[in-house]
């Protein structure tokens, strides 16, 4: 039986009102912000790198089996944990929540001094509704499934179903505000996850007898707004934008009329309808603990159908005008990585000015590299490895020195982020040079392989490298990273490295180690940091 939610005593609620106000004016909640063209995510008044790692999906449903986890956290330098919350856990039985769990979670977050983003099990995980509680499973009648289009059911809860909808917030909208109550002082999650990588399976769209009569109805009138808007501002995605105009423009009609026949009109279809869930979650969740939140996908693979190739409909990179336009509440659209190609998704993810979060990335011995060059080229909001406690010794240990690098730039990164101050490079064996501009400095970027004296350069594969360049004077630099080698030159005239500097930096101030010179910068030629290496310099450049 559903037992209404009830607001606490007037004296508690008293209370809370002026601890909160307390905290508001003291501390201000979890949130996003801009500073130029970059997005930050500030906590505690101070903006905020994610030097994240996600449990893998059952881990957090047992603090005891977390025990051993936490320390090996700490010792990868991150900052912040992504946990999930489960539906089926949090709600065993309808309407009487169970707590336990995420309190534990939070109290254990506090002790390791570690940042929570939740990520919320609802009514769909990777596409699949196996985290619905019991009482849902087993009552299709009132929580109907969507069907394939030979009508056979699926582990799926219909998007096309008020009750669906009406269940699943309002277990979220509980878990946001045992939040306010629970969290308010310390500020420990400061951003949730919206579902986890939703998407249609194994068809591009439902059919369910409510899904087929939205199906051959109208295609709602505030999409085709919001196209039209988009599009007349120039800022649809280019294959929005090319489907846009292959068909006129429409200001009506069924979705087949519009956006065409076949499965790229049934995945735009499905597309909104799952935005406009989102965005009801987004909204009463916000309503009762207004923190940041996003909605991650599992990419697609180039040249596969939607629903028999891959998840139809998620929050992917060629949906994002219909994503933004059903759910506008929404934060951010994040990618998850199990793919290699890093720098292609992250700049469709980042092309319309939004932020970059990297919620899941295989844990493999390339995931500290990109993390690096994450918040270097795209100036994220944070990485996080997918399945972080059961990580390898070796890639615990790569990660480890890229999460130092930034747990010690993180002052620096963020006063430069959105003022053209800051880049990163990603090298491979495949990628082996990069060029950057910072002013009239040209940077030759290379990796250190390309160094013949470098030990492993004749190795058949090379390690990823990568390095975090801030601009922090007109000549002067701060480099970190691994196995990149750097040139210099510039339009008019001859470049040559003044100092170089390696050290560390203790809460922002600067520890200078040795000064760097003779066979460190071959002889003035360059700034290297070897492969094996993760290492940190300032150097200043002049002119001849
Ligand atoms: C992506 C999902 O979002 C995760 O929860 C997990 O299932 C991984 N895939 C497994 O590779």
């Amino acid at each position: 039986m559903t037992l209404p939610f009830r607001p606490a005593g007037f004296m508690a609620l008293l209370l809370t009102t002026l601890c909160l106000g307390v905290a508001h004016a003291e501390d201000p909640l979890p949130h996003l912000q801009r500073q130029g063209d970059a997005t930050q995510l500030v906590v505690h008044g101070a903006p905020f790198l994610v030097r994240g790692g996600e449990l893998g999906n059952s881990s957090a449903s047992s603090m005891a089996w977390m025990e051993p986890a936490w320390p090996k956290l700490a010792d990868m330098h991150m900052n912040t944990v992504l946990a999930p919350v489960y539906w089926e856990l949090l709600e065993p039985e309808e309407g009487e929540f169970d707590f336990t769990l995420v309190d534990e979670l939070l109290a254990e977050a506090r002790d390791q001094d570690m940042k929570l983003v939740l990520l919320w099990f609802g009514a769909w995980k990777n596409s699949m509704s196996a985290y619905v509680p019991a009482w849902v499973k087993t009552d299709p009648g009132r929580f109907p499934r969507a069907l394939d289009a030979d009508g056979v059911p699926q582990e799926i809860l219909t998007v096309f179903s008020e009750e669906n909808l009406r269940a699943d917030r309002a277990a979220f909208v509980r878990l946001m505000d045992h939040l306010r109550r629970v969290d308010s002082r310390d500020h420990t999650v400061i951003m949730v996850q919206v579902e986890n990588e939703i998407g249609m399976l194994p068809t591009a769209r439902d059919h369910h007898p409510a899904a087929n009569a939205a199906w051959t109805g109208a295609v709602p009138a505030d999409l085709l707004a919001a196209l039209a808007e988009r599009a007349d501002a120039g800022a649809l995605v280019p294959e929005m934008a090319a489907w846009w105009e292959e068909r006129g423009a429409p200001d009506a009609g069924s979705w087949e009329a519009v956006f065409g026949p076949g499965s790229r009109s049934e995945e735009l279809f499905m597309a909104w309808y799952y935005a406009r869930w989102v965005q009801e979650l987004v909204v009463a969740g916000r309503d009762a603990w207004d923190l940041p939140m996003f909605v991650n996908a599992a990419l697609n693979r180039p040249g596969r159908e939607p629903g028999s190739g891959y998840p139809s409909a998620g929050p992917l990179p060629h949906l994002m005008d219909v994503w933004k336009a059903g759910a506008p509440d929404l934060d951010f659209l994040a990618p998850d990585f199990y793919t290699p190609r890093f720098r292609h998704w992250s700049d469709l993810y980042t092309r319309q000015g939004d932020p970059l979060f990297v919620p899941e990335h295989r844990f493999d011995d390339t995931a500290a590299a990109k993390a690096l060059f994450a918040f270097g080229h795209y100036e994220a909001i944070g990485f996080a490895p997918f399945s972080i406690e059961t990580g390898g010794e070796a890639e615990r240990a790569l990660l480890a020195g890229a999460f130092d690098l930034v747990r010690q730039l993180e002052p620096l990164v963020t006063a430069h982020q959105g003022r053209d101050a800051i880049d990163g490079v990603l090298l491979d064996h495949e990628l082996r040079e990069e060029t950057r501009q910072f002013g009239d400095w040209t940077f030759h970027f290379r990796h250190d392989h390309t160094l013949g004296w470098s030990p492993g350069s004749d190795a058949p594969e090379w390690p990823a490298a990568s390095v975090i360049v801030v601009r922090t004077g007109e000549d002067d630099f701060v480099i970190a990273g691994t196995g990149v080698v750097v040139t210099f030159s510039r339009a008019n005239g001859q470049a040559g490295i003044l100092t170089a500097q390696e050290g560390r930096f203790d809460d922002g101030k600067w520890r200078p180690g040795r000064t760097l010179n003779g066979d460190q910068t071959h002889q003035g030629r360059h700034i290297r940091i070897p492969v094996g290496q993760w290492d940190l310099q300032r150097f200043s450049l002049y002119r001849y």
